[in-house]
């Protein structure tokens, strides 16, 4: 278990500088539009690898007529003691004009952000999210994606190592490079990464569907039938793992002149799809109601943070931003029963304090106001 117990912000978003306490367990943030509920718990986003939950550019970050860079600093109680977290950008390269993001731990510089998931895991549900069933495939994936890396922390680098390769062929195709052996070296590496990257979305799926079944049937947050939709999670869920990477290489050495003629790899890991359906109702998720795809989303998420609490001890933090906005008052109510049992740290906003009435005695309440936060007790 893990959590945050004290954040400081500085130039980050309409942050000057910022200090705050946070409990253990359920934290409730209520401010006007425009306070900096949502930005503060972009920052904790921060404290995961990747872009933060806007995925925004650094540069958009920095508060607007600040120093021109950020930096986030979280102390936690880890399972290990105590820690301190500590991310930001640099200043702008003088040649390039970018900048880019460092993390320390313990007061030394990281290799990368992943360093980061030895000490906290980081989950979000934000309202950009609520069309995630009707949306592109990409938003999928990458949601896919960042429930499988929580879980499974060396998901980035095979990812990476996939889309490495990838490139480099896709460069010998629009080069139009004509060598056969160029070829098979850099798709045996697509094999093999992608292979894994497709094994280990199947692994995890199969792992959050298990605690998808516990999920009560008829409950406020229906149960989601997980689907992968691609080639080479179709291929590891019928063979062993060395059999599928061998038919995704002929596949692709077999579709050189396609991708050839369209300048990409056309198949792939990087094409595949999440499907979900409501079970109760037996529906696909993008044909159920505003309402209902959000308790999809809800149960898939906080099935994905029981696995990993099991898993690996490290309860994600959530980041539920606007939560409220779409629960009636039975699911809200049931909500926060599933957070508690969960124990992890989670962090709770709204415009509204009444939302969350029934968390008094039982939540840290906090007071966004324009760049400052107060207590609200
Ligand atoms: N880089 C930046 N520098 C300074 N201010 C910024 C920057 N980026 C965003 N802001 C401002 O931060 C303010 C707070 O934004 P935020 O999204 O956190 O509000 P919120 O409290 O979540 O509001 P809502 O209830 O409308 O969702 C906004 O007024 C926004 O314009
Ligand atoms: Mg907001």
């Amino acid at each position: 278990m893990a959590f945050i117990s004290k954040l400081t912000l500085t130039d980050f978003r309409n942050y000057s500088s910022l200090g705050v306490g946070f409990h253990h367990g359920a934290v409730v943030l209520t401010g006007d539009n425009g306070a900096g509920k949502t930005n503060l718990l972009e920052a904790i986003s921060f404290l995961a690898p990747g872009r933060g939950f806007r995925r925004a550019l650094l540069a958009d970050v920095a508060r607007e007529g600040g120093s021109g860079t950020f930096a986030i600093h979280a102390s936690i109680d880890g399972q290990d003691g105590p820690a301190e977290l500590g991310t930001g950008t640099t200043s702008p390269d003088i040649l390039t004009g970018e900048s880019s993001r460092k993390v320390r731990i313990n007061g030394a510089n990281a290799r990368s952000a992943e360093a980061l998931l030895e000490w906290l895991r980081v989950m979000w549900l934000t309202p950009a999210m609520d069309g995630l069933f009707t949306g592109s495939g990409a938003d999928r994936r990458r949601f896919l994606d960042r429930l499988v890396v929580t879980v499974n922390t060396s998901h980035s680098q095979t990812t990476s190592a996939y889309e490495k390769a990838m490139r480099d062929r896709n460069r010998m195709l629009t080069d139009n490079v004509r060598d056969d052996s160029w070829f098979a070296a850099v798709e045996a590496q697509m094999a093999e990464a992608g292979t894994a990257v497709a094994a280990a979305r199947a692994e995890t799926l199969r792992l959050i569907a298990a605690m998808v079944e516990k999920l009560p049937g008829g409950g406020p947050f229906p149960q989601a039938d997980l689907m992968l939709d691609g080639v080479v999670e179709s291929l590891v869920s019928e063979m062993p793992a060395v059999e599928a990477e061998e038919h995704f290489r002929a596949l692709l050495a077999q579709g050189r002149e396609r991708d050839r003629a369209a300048g990409r790899a056309i198949e792939g890991p990087h094409r595949s799809d999440l499907r979900v359906r409501h079970r109760p109702k037996d529906m696909p998720a993008e044909l159920c109601s505003t309402g209902e795809q959000k308790a999809l989303l809800v149960g898939i998420v906080l099935s994905h943070a029981r696995l990993c609490g099991e898993m690996s001890g490290l309860t994600p933090i959530l980041l539920l931003d606007e939560i409220a906005a779409h629960l009636d008052a039975g699911r809200r109510a049931a909500l926060f029963e599933i957070l508690d049992d969960l124990g992890g740290q989670s962090f709770m906003t709204g415009t509204e304090a009444a939302l969350f009435s029934s968390l008094r005695g039982r939540a840290q309440f906090l007071r966004v106001d324009h760049g400052s936060v107060t207590r609200e007790d």
